[in-house]
């Protein structure tokens, strides 16, 4: 019979009718104590957290009010002796009581000690470890690490570049936060004309400003070009974040993704933007897709375009992605004004130029069928990793 069998028990069912009898039994009990105190002590705790719930738990067992052992003590044996055991009974509990003091959740935390080789945690089960040796569950699973992707609208800018890289573009970029010189006046925008309301917005200072499009690195690129001498024509794309003052909708985001291309040489007419943007649409969107220019303004190109292509899911047809027009519109473009090329550095009787500016986020959408930019952005990795 162990002590948690013999506590249920009062002392006369135990057969114990002598003095001698009583000590011995409360000795079993200081013994059954301590040892359980020591294995405590000896094993120690992964963790505070968890040494706190060990040392709550032998206290509990042990001085819990109702139901610990030394209640029980109290209750089936020393209030159930028989009178002439009363004293001995008395003075061996006031003993047991005393000593079960050590019992107390602080007490025993101070000699618990914490240590990291206690128990080891495999995929949140806890695997006790015996003092020196340490139980390691082999035939569970590891720990599988989720391997990343990249990003769509990275993937769709990456497939964008490789298509223009082969036609012998350079890739150049230019700062996010930008000047006012570089991001309007020097693209032909002055300070009162109204084309500027709508990209007059998110500003650092009054010299500065996160940049409204790429249309900046145009103007850097050509000083550049100027500035080492290069020979040939300026062949570049130029992918990066953008800024504007609109709230985040389906279609809209404070911070979007354009992509640049600018061809400057000395015999570049409006052939060469159509025949390039073409090839380009029919690379990117596959071989049956038909491009259509029609006019607009931009003060930095004169003519300018809107370039739509025909919508790749139904060829033209009409469907949800086109809403129903057949048409997707994705890019602005144009011949570079001669006043552009100057404030480049480069002279407009020798060279001419054209440019385009593309939102790699709604080319992205295109691609996937996406209907929501914000999607790109809110790190979900539900949608994520579906790339
Ligand atoms: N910068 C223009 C925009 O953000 C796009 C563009 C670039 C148009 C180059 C023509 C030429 O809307």
């Amino acid at each position: 019979m162990n002590i948690d069998d013999k506590v249920g028990k009062t002392l006369q069912e135990l057969g114990m009718t002598d003095a001698a009898g009583v000590v011995a039994l409360f000795a079993e009990v200081r013994t059954a104590m301590e040892s359980e105190r020591e294995a405590l002590v000896a094993r120690g705790a992964s963790s505070d957290p968890v040494r706190d719930q060990l040392c709550k738990a032998l206290r509990d067992r042990w001085l819990a009010r109702k139901s610990g052992l030394v209640s029980l003590i109290d209750e089936n044996w020393l209030k159930m002796a028989m009178k002439e055991l009363k004293p001995v009974v008395g003075r061996q509990f006031n003993q047991l009581r005393q000593l079960a003091s050590c019992m107390e959740t602080e007490a025993l935390a101070r000699d618990v000690q914490v240590r990291r080789d206690a128990v080891v945690q495999v995929r949140g089960l806890q695997l006790e470890a015996s003092a020196g040796s340490v139980n390691v569950e082999v035939t569970l699973p590891g720990l599988r690490r989720p391997l990343g992707s990249i990003h769509p609208v990275i993937r769709v800018q990456r497939e964008i570049e490789d298509i223009f890289l082969g036609l012998g573009f350079k890739i150049e970029t230019g700062p996010e936060i930008e000047s006012v010189y570089y991001n309007f006046d020097a693209l032909n925008i002055p300070e009162t004309h109204s084309s500027r309301d709508d990209w007059d917005t998110i500003y650092v200072d009054s010299k500065t400003l996160l940049r409204t499009h790429t249309s900046p690195v145009q103007i850097r690129a050509m000083e550049r070009y100027v500035r080492e001498g290069s020979q040939g024509g300026l062949y570049i794309i130029t992918p990066g974040k953008c800024y504007r003052n609109d709230n985040p909708d389906a279609t809209h985001s404070p911070m979007f993704h354009q992509m640049e291309g600018l061809a400057i040489d000395t015999d570049i007419t409006f052939a060469d933007l159509k025949g390039t943007l073409d090839f380009f649409a029919k690379k990117f969107f596959g071989e049956k897709t038909r491009t259509s220019f029609h006019p607009t303004f931009f003060p930095f190109t004169e003519p300018s375009g809107e370039v739509a292509v025909s919508c790749h899911v139904c060829d033209g047809q009409g469907c949800r992605t086109c809403k129903e027009s057949g048409w997707i519109e994705l890019m602005g473009c144009g011949m570079v004004h001669p006043q552009v090329l100057k404030n480049g550095g480069i002279d407009p009787e020798r060279y001419s130029g054209w440019a385009f500016g593309l939102g790699i986020d709604r080319f992205t959408m295109a691609r996937y069928g996406i209907n929501d930019i914000q999607l790109f952005f809110q790190g979900d990795v539900r949608f994520l990793e579906q790339f």
